[in-house]
Parts: structure tokens; C-alpha cells; sequence
């Protein structure tokens, strides 16, 4: 394999003007820059991209750090990380922590090894002491959707509180008496702002106590499994709020088993607005978050805290929106 010694003997120059070349650092005459151009091709020399690095503590790549790569609100959020990024030069690295601290710990250590530029990063078990490591690296990092309370790190999140609320609003708009909750898991931020918006609406209800919850994890299974349970309390059940879309599409299927009709005797609503929620039949009505929105509005925050580090942190709530479909139009 050509090496960055055999560059500088084609082009007749030294081995420190191939390096301020490759590197665009440093003055060199167009006449020796396009020499050595030449004799990259020529030779089909190809840069150590991780020595390069070293050298030049730069990478031009980002990363995403994300808790559940199988479930779709984390691809479509990533799409738009990458389409910006892209747009700008930089590549991006995808974690997938499957909610496992380990994982993300692993992650954040070799991130740093290979000198990421900016992290942007979703997940629940990261904590002050990881993000400070961050921050005596100089990374810079924008926190998303799973927010935490770190204040000197830039977020991005939508009001899951309020979509609680409006889904269980609606749900109580249709006429539905006797609302159930698949809840999210209990450690995790979006889900409890959820389940608290829910909550704010059924807790003055005669019939409302804890045994309307079931609890999942975001998972389709979870919902299934909690709508069965849910059946098998409250036969008289007419209304459910998932903490998300999957779970929406298991209490579908569950209600199906049970011979339970969506929307007539069962209404369900769901959240996130999953490209899939809209395919299912019924389709399910949904609060939207603008998924797309938060994915590039992280990456252009992480693209501006990279160019200035002195950057003041800023916290973006952003709008959810009740999407109506089949399955709580009664
Ligand atoms: O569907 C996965 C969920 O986890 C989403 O609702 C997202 O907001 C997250 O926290």
C-alpha cells in the first residue's frame, strides 16, 4: 500500500508538504499543491484517516446516540441528523445503547478515542459525571428528546406533559367513560410526562386508580401484553392512551384477539406519529411530534456550538399536534 513517504519521493517534495497538503494547513504554492495532487492519483495513495486524526485531532464526524435503534422514532430522527450533517461534510457514527448503561459508557469512551466533533445524544442513562468527561474533551453535545435536567447542555424536546393531556382529552371528546394508560417505562422522562398528562385528566374520575395503568416499555409486545391485562381487569374499558405508536400497534392487535372493535368499543390513541401508525387497519390516531424537526434542528445547534464553542446553551420545546385517524373516530 502506497504510504505518504512514496507521495512526497513521486512529487519530489518532503514528507511535512504532502501533510500540509492532505491537512490544508499551512502555505503551500499551487504549483507543488497540484503536484502532489498528481502524485496521490497517480500512486492511488489513499490518507490514514484515523492517523489523520491524530495528527489533527479532527474527524469531521458526529455521532448519534440513540436507546432503541428497532423502533422507529429513533431511524426517522436520525435521518434528519444525517441529512444535515451530510449537507455540511460530516459523517455520522450511530450508538444504539439498547437502554443498557454499559453500552453507552462503551460508546462515549471510544467516541472520544476517535476524536467525534459533536455528540448529539438520546438516551435516559447518561449522567453529569459522563457529560462533564464530554465537556473536559471539548465536545460539544446537544441533548434530545430523553432530556435531562443538565442545564449547561444544549436540548431539544417537545411537551410530552401537554400530549398526554391531549390525547386523553380527545379520547374523552369521543365519548370514551373508562380510559386506560399503557404506560411507558417508569425510568424513563418522556414516558412519566406522558402518563402525568393522563393522569391531570382521569384522576377526578369516581372510577380512576392505579389498576387503569399497565406498564410497558415502548416495545409492541409491552403494548399487547399490557392491553390484555388491561382487558382482564376492566372488561368495561373503552378508551387507551399508549405512551407511544408500538405500543398502540399491540393494543390494536391485542383488542383484535379479545374480539374488541377499534374505534366502536375500544378507542385508541397513540404517540410519536411513526410513519407505520398511519398504515395500520384502523390507522391510529397519534400525537405528533415533529421528529424530523428535532433531529435537524439538534444537528444545526451541535454544527453551531462546533464552529463556537462559546455558544450559549439553549433549551427548544417544540409542538405536538393531535392527528386524528380511524381509530378513535367514532
Ligand atoms: O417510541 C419511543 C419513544 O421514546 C418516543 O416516544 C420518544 O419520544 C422516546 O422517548
Amino acid at each position: 500500500m502506497a504510504t505518504i513517504r512514496d507521495v512526497a519521493k513521486e512529487a519530489g517534495v518532503s514528507v511535512a508538504t504532502v501533510s500540509r497538503v492532505i491537512n490544508k494547513k499551512g502555505y503551500v504554492n499551487e504549483e507543488t499543491r497540484d503536484r502532489v495532487h498528481r502524485a496521490i492519483k497517480e500512486i492511488g495513495y489513499k490518507p490514514n484517516v484515523i492517523a489523520r486524526s491524530l495528527s489533527i485531532r479532527k474527524s469531521n464526524t458526529i455521532a448519534l446516540v440513540v436507546p432503541a435503534i428497532n423502533n422507529p422514532f429513533f431511524p426517522e430522527l436520525a435521518r434528519a441528523v444525517e441529512d444535515v450533517a451530510q449537507s455540511k461534510g460530516y459523517k455520522v457514527f450511530l450508538c444504539n445503547t439498547d437502554d443498557r448503561r454499559d453500552r453507552l459508557v462503551g460508546y462515549l469512551e471510544s467516541l472520544r478515542e476517535n476524536f467525534v466533533e459533536g455528540i448529539i445524544i438520546d438516551s435516559q442513562n447518561v449522567t453529569d459525571n459522563d457529560l462533564e468527561n464530554i465537556q473536559r474533551d471539548s465536545i460539544p453535545a446537544i441533548m434530545i428528546d430523553r432530556t435531562l435536567s443538565n442545564q449547561s447542555f444544549s436540548s431539544i424536546s417537545v411537551n410530552n406533559h401537554f400530549g398526554g393531556q391531549l390525547a386523553t382529552d380527545h379520547l374523552l371528546q369521543v365519548g370514551c367513560q373508562r380510559i386506560g394508560h399503557l404506560r411507558g417505562p417508569d425510568e424513563v422522562v418522556t414516558a412519566n410526562h406522558r402518563f402525568w398528562g393522563y393522569r391531570d385528566k382521569v384522576k377526578e374520575f369516581d372510577w380512576f386508580d392505579q389498576s387503569w395503568i399497565a406498564l410497558g416499555d415502548f416495545s409492541v409486545k409491552s403494548g399487547y401484553q399490557g392491553m390484555k391485562e388491561l382487558f382482564q381487569r376492566h372488561p368495561d374499558i373503552d378508551g387507551v392512551f399508549a405512551a407511544n405508536d408500538l405500543m398502540a400497534i399491540g393494543a390494536l392487535k391485542a383488542a383484535y384477539e379479545w374480539g374488541c372493535a377499534v374505534p366502536d368499543d375500544l378507542a385508541i390513541i397513540g404517540f410519536d406519529g411513526i410513519d407505520i401508525s398511519g398504515l395500520t387497519v384502523p390507522r391510529i390516531s397519534t400525537i405528533q411530534q415533529p421528529i424530523y424537526r428535532m433531529g435537524e434542528l439538534a444537528m444545526q445547534e451541535l454544527l453551531q456550538e462546533m464552529q463556537n464553542p462559546k455558544t450559549e446553551a439553549k433549551h427548544f420545546e417544540l409542538e405536538v399536534k393531535l392527528v386524528v385517524r380511524e381509530s378513535t373516530m367514532r
